[in-house]
This record gives structure tokens, sequence and C-alpha cells, in this order.
């Protein structure tokens, strides 16, 4: 079909495609959220019904992507690898980043009140969103590994942090100083002898951030409906052609489910267990 005399104007549009059989990590993170969290009163260090409303998000991206294997998450950031080679809108970078950070978004918004149904929200939130590539294993594992040991760090600074500001009666300029410089045994030390606080038995939602992954079910022993005829010469049922291809399309078909984990991804223990994450 011949086009008007503008369409010369899509020749601007690039193409933008990813790079085939590498993995993509898809990273999405709140804009601003520090401002959008003192507007909302989200608790401090942590607030739970934020988190949640993230792993939510989170879950209905997995559930509507199925390339998706895994995702990290902690504070207003979440992380998801896709399949080494998913062909996701022909690995259209521009399409993939921005439909799943607008689903995102969107079910952010969309669950809000269920998570926050006493705080109206004060205007619309929104997330920016990225695509890196990696070319093996070894680098998928040490960026989630960076992504956690992150949530570790801050996790213990702010518990800390906020521990001296809220029960210690610190103004937040004391709570910086006193922390400055110190290092992780410092701030468990600070935590256990001035607040009785054992940092290790601090809810693993905090310390280890979210974690989804993504598991095959073992599919269900297939019941008998398929013997529509019987064959009372042989006793044997007889199984229609069209019902056979049905059956067969099915077991092709592998059922998954989406699990929430607040485990260590840093070391072998999850990779071996999960090392489907990595296969095609
Ligand atoms: P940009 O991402 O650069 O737009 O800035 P940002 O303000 O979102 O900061 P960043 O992403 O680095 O950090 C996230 C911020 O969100 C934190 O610094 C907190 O201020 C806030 N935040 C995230 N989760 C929580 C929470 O559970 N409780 C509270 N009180 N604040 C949170
Ligand atoms: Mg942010």
């Amino acid at each position: 079909m011949a086009g008007s005399k503008f369409a010369y104007v899509k020749k601007f549009e690039l193409p933008d495609t990813l790079l085939p059989s590498t993995f993509m990590v898809l990273r999405l993170d709140g804009h601003s959220f520090h401002r959008f969290s003192d507007q909302h009163g989200f608790v401090k260090p942590n607030d739970l019904r934020a988190l949640q409303l993230m792993d939510h998000a989170a879950k209905s991206l997995m559930e509507e992507y199925k390339d998706i294997g895994l995702a990290f998450g902690e504070s207003d950031e979440y992380s998801f690898l896709l399949r080494k080679s998913t062909a996701l809108y022909n690995r259209r970078q521009a399409k993939i980043v921005s439909t799943l950070t607008s689903l995102f978004t969107s079910c952010f918004v969309f669950h809000w009140p269920k998570y926050f149904p006493d705080v109206p929200l004060q205007y619309p939130p929104s997330f920016d969103g990225r695509i890196v590539l990696y070319p093996s294993q070894r680098e998928v594992r040490d960026y989630f590994a960076w992504r956690q040991a992150d949530t570790h760090i801050n996790n213990l600074y702010n518990t800390a942090f906020w521990a001296l500001v809220q029960q210690g009666g610190k103004t937040t300029t004391e709570a910086h100083a006193i922390l400055r410089g110190t290092v992780s045994k410092d701030k468990h030390e600070i935590l256990f002898s001035r607040f009785e606080i054992n940092y290790d038995k601090i809810d693993p939602r905090y310390r280890k951030g979210s974690v989804f992954v993504r598991v095959e079910t073992t599919p269900e022993e297939p019941a008998d409906e398929l013997s529509t005829n019987t064959d009372t010469a042989s006793a044997r049922p007889v199984v229609s052609e069209e019902s056979r291809r049905k059956e067969e399309k099915k077991k092709k078909k592998v059922a998954t489910q989406i699990e929430l984990l607040h485990c260590d991804i840093i070391r072998d223990e999850f990779w071996d267990k999960y090392a489907h994450l990595m296969r095609d």
C-alpha cells in the first residue's frame, strides 16, 4: 500500500534491536521516591506496605511476561531477568523498556489502595527503566549480588540510623555523625549494645530484599477424560486423533508458578537450586 507523501518520516525511526543470545536485565527505579515516600508518610526505615506493593507490581509483570524468570526488589527498585533467548517484541529495546515500565507503574497505582487504604495518592508516581545486557552467567550472578549487597549496606545503615533517631533521641545530624566512618561490625554493635537489636534477627524481607523465582510445577497426571469411545472388542479406550493432538500440545506447555523468597542470592546455593533460571 502506497503511503502518503509524508510517510518518509517513518524512515527516521532507527532500529534498536538488542543483541541476540544475551541476558537482559531490566531495572526499574522509583523517580524521586525520597519525596514520594515523605509525602505519603512511609514508615522509616522500611515501610512494609510500600514494599509489598512493589512486590505485587513485580509479580503482575512476571505473570504477564513469562520470559521473566527472576526478579529482585529492594526499596523503590526492581530488577528483572529475561531469558537469554527471549524474542519479546523482537527484542526491540524501547518497546520492552517502555511497555514493561508502564505496566509496572500502572500496577503500582492500581493496587495502591489495597496497601494504603487510608492514604490517598497525592500525585502520580513514575519509574525510570533501563535494560542492561550481560553476555554470561557470571555477570548476571554478579549483577544480582551487587543489588543484594546494596540492600544489605543500605538497610544496615538505615536501621542503625533510625534506631539512633527514633529510640535514641538523636537528631539526624547527630545520627549521621555517630555512623560516619563505622564499618558493618560497628553498626551491629551499636544496634545491639544501645537498643538490644540483633540485626541478624530482623525480618529477612528487609535484610535480603524480595526475590521472585519462576519454577516449573509438576504437571498433574492427565485424567482419563480422553477415552470417549470404548472398543468393546479389546476393552481398550480409543482416543480420537483430535484429543490426542490437544493432549500433546498441553504437555509441551510447561506450567510454572512464581514464588516469593527473601533469601541469599549471592552464594552458590541459590543458583544451584534454581539453575534453570540461566538456561534458555
Ligand atoms: P531517583 O531514583 O534518582 O529519582 O531518586 P530517589 O529519590 O528515588 O532516590 P533513590 O532511588 O536513590 O532511593 C530511594 C528512596 O526512596 C530512599 O532514599 C528513600 O528516601 C525512599 N524509600 C524507599 N523505600 C522506602 C521505605 O520503605 N521507607 C521510607 N521511609 N522511604 C523509602
Ligand atoms: Mg528512586
